[in-house]
């Protein structure tokens, strides 16, 4: 039985490798002390915000004010769906679908981290495969976006090899200080049903989702 109010709470994708789940406050709060424990070499900021290298407990309360902020701001006009990747059970990160104005750009943008120790064994690609398959095929987006810094070797490969195209570049302050390089990409439905589409990865709980955000077929 799912939840009566709030179909988030309640959607799944699911991949032959990985559950992604939509994020309760169960899951957001292993999400945040996974966050807690390293996302990345605290010497490089891979987000435009740097709420990681926040000290415990401030981290994880900032990160569930922003799990529930995106909650409460979702509307059929914006909205920031935060979901949970597990594998056997266990929360290794999150992956983002972001929009404005869904309804009449039919565009979405991701964004993802993985724990540490969960990095660089392919669960990153299947991740965003997953979403892309969610925006696509469950919501019915025409375009994709995403981004990353110039640096940032393991995103730009996942975006890359997935076979975004690079729209361009633009500066914007990196770590509350230096202005840095901002690296875009995009992705049109049809790239995304010729080369990504899969047979083997299953959405639930799309349908009530769609009447919340108020898109209609
Ligand atoms: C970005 C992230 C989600 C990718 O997930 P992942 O599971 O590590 O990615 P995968 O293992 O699927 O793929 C990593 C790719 O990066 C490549 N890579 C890793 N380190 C690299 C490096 N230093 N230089 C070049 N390529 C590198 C891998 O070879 C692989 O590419 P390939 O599949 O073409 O061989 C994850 O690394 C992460 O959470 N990073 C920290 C947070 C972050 O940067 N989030 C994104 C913000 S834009």
């Amino acid at each position: 039985m799912g939840h009566p109010y709030w179909p988030l709470f309640d959607l799944e994708i699911r991949t032959p490798r990985l559950t992604v789940r939509g994020l309760t406050d169960e899951l957001a709060v292993e999400l945040a002390a996974l966050a807690a424990h390293g996302i990345h070499d605290p010497d490089v900021m891979p987000f435009a915000m740097p709420w990681s290298r926040l000290a415990s407990p401030e981290l994880e309360r900032q990160a569930l004010q922003f799990y529930w902020r995106c909650r409460a701001d979702t509307s059929p006009t914006t909205w920031n769906i935060n979901l949970a990747v597990q594998v056997d059970g266990a929360v290794v990160g999150t992956t983002s679908l972001i929009a404005s104005d869904f309804g009449r750009m039919r565009q979405f943008e991701t964004g993802s981290w993985l724990g540490r120790e969960h990095q660089g064994r392919g669960i990153g690609t299947e991740m965003r495969i997953a979403t892309l398959t969610l925006g696509f095929d469950g919501l019915g987006a025409e375009w994709a976006t995403t981004g990353a810094w110039r640096d940032n070797a393991p995103s730009l490969a996942v975006t890359r090899r997935l076979g975004y195209v690079e729209q361009g570049h633009r500066r914007a302050i990196r770590d509350d200080s230096a202005p840095d390089t901002l690296l875009g990409f995009e992705m049109p439905r049809a790239h995304f049903e010729q080369h990504l589409r899969r047979d083997d990865i299953e959405l639930i709980g799309v349908e009530a989702v769609k009447e919340l955000l108020g898109i209609s077929p």
